[in-house]
């Protein structure tokens, strides 16, 4: 039976901090940020936005009714859950009125547990051929003011309904995975923003891409010609591109090293517009190449390269389907043009606002108005969310 990806939603922040703006206000040659990290833009969210409304924004652009009631997992990863205890797909279930008869978790490991939500989507689907299973990638990556990794933060949901017989791709049974005790990137409980070794975390990702990748073709027997493209976890394009430089395999064809370059291009647009939105990056990036790549066709095989600090690796394969492009928009990057820009200074008020609870640990906030879903208040420590716009 085929098993894969039949839809993909995204949804991301309403405003928009360009990095040129970020390197003039932080005394920084802005050619750092678009050569050096080759980032442009940063999504940027209020404090009325946060996974869950993401979550739901994202799932919103692809459920039909049928898939609702059809939907009998929603599985949401993230490593900026908003609840120790209670899961954000919880929330997500309830706002997209999916049939109660439903299976409902959050999942965590840094950015890579998306992939792992896939891979359970896949046995259950394959276990249970009539269900649909969503699985949400739903993160904001803040690292604060002047942190090292400022130029990397960003905010985005993406939502992926696994499927027998899906419409976009289908999965492969070839997973390779690698898992190391390292201490790169993690954030304890008490601090709402992540601990950095920057330098060491960058190689640390293309250690794990060069051994995982190795063990991949060991196992597999599959070498770099025989995919169309390679899809890369994104903390910010630069080292993606990295990665692939380092794997590239010069007994290519010119043509086919010009070919995995231009997909590699085609699958950064996005990202280098919305920054690091950690569990969904690598499928951000694998939207991007599906909505922007002039070369890709039915029947291709796509590699994708997974990594969460930590750390996890994963790479897997999944071939394009016949007539995927239908499932597929072109007002993407469009719509990315429409956020509002924000100056520096309303960047640092909007993005770390504190949420000030009264006595009763309540507040009710303002000004969601153009937002799908919204955290419209706390109510005794009670996080409530609702529709506020019909999705277009
Ligand atoms: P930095 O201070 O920007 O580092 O921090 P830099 O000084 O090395 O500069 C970056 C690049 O800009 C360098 O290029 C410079 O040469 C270049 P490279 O040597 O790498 O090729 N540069 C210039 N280029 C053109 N014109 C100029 C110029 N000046 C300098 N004038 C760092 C970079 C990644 C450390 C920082 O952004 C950071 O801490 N980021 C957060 C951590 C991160 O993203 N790590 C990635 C691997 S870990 C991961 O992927 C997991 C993660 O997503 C989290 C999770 O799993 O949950 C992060």
């Amino acid at each position: 039976m085929n098993i894969g990806i039949d839809k993909i939603g995204f949804a991301t922040g309403q405003y928009v901090l360009h990095l040129e703006d970020l390197a003039q206000a932080r005394d920084t040659n802005p050619e750092k940020l678009s050569k050096g990290l080759l980032l442009k833009e940063l999504s940027i969210t209020p404090v009325t936005e946060d996974i869950v409304t993401l979550g739901a924004t994202a799932a919103e652009d692809i459920l039909t009714d049928e898939d609702r009631a059809a939907i009998d997992m929603v599985i949401v990863a993230t490593e900026s859950g908003i609840d120790q205890s209670k899961a954000a797909a919880v929330f997500i279930h309830s706002l997209l009125d999916i049939n109660p008869f439903a299976r409902s978790f959050e999942l965590k490991e840094a950015c890579y547990s998306a992939t792992a939500a896939l891979d359970y989507a896949k046995l259950h689907v394959s276990a249970h051929p009539t269900s649909k299973v969503l699985v949400i990638a739903s993160d904001i990556a803040r690292y604060g003011i002047k942190a090292s990794g400022e130029p990397t933060q960003g905010a985005g949901s993406i939502a992926m309904l696994v499927t027998a017989n899906p419409r976009i791709l289908i999965f492969n049974d070839d997973n390779v995975a690698q898992t190391r005790n390292i201490m790169d990137f993690w954030r304890p409980n008490y601090s709402t923003t992540p601990f950095v070794d920057g330098m060491f975390s960058t190689r640390q990702y293309l250690d794990c891409l060069k051994t995982t990748w190795a063990e991949y073709q060991k196992r597999t027997g599959l070498a770099l010609k025989d995919f169309s493209a390679y899809c890369f976890h994104l903390p910010y394009p630069k080292l993606a591109l990295k990665g692939l430089k380092q794997i590239m395999d010069k007994s290519l064809s010119e043509e086919q090293q010009i070919q995995l370059q231009e997909n590699f291009d085609s699958s950064i647009l996005y990202s280098q517009k919305v920054g690091n939105i950690y569990t969904g990056s690598l499928f951000l990036g694998l939207l991007s190449l599906l909505e922007n790549s002039k070369h890709l066709k039915a029947g291709d095989q796509i590699i994708l390269f997974s990594y969460g600090s930590g750390a996890v690796a994963e790479i897997f394969s999944a071939n394009l389907v016949e007539g995927y492009e239908k499932q597929l928009r072109t007002d993407r990057l469009a719509a990315l043009d429409r956020r509002s820009r924000l100056t520096v200074a309303e960047y640092e008020a909007m993005f770390f606002e504190p949420v000030k609870l009264d006595e009763t640990a309540s507040t009710k906030f303002t000004g969601y108005e153009n937002q799908t879903y919204a955290l419209t208040e706390i109510s005794e420590h009670k996080r409530v969310y609702q529709k506020v716009l019909a999705h277009d």
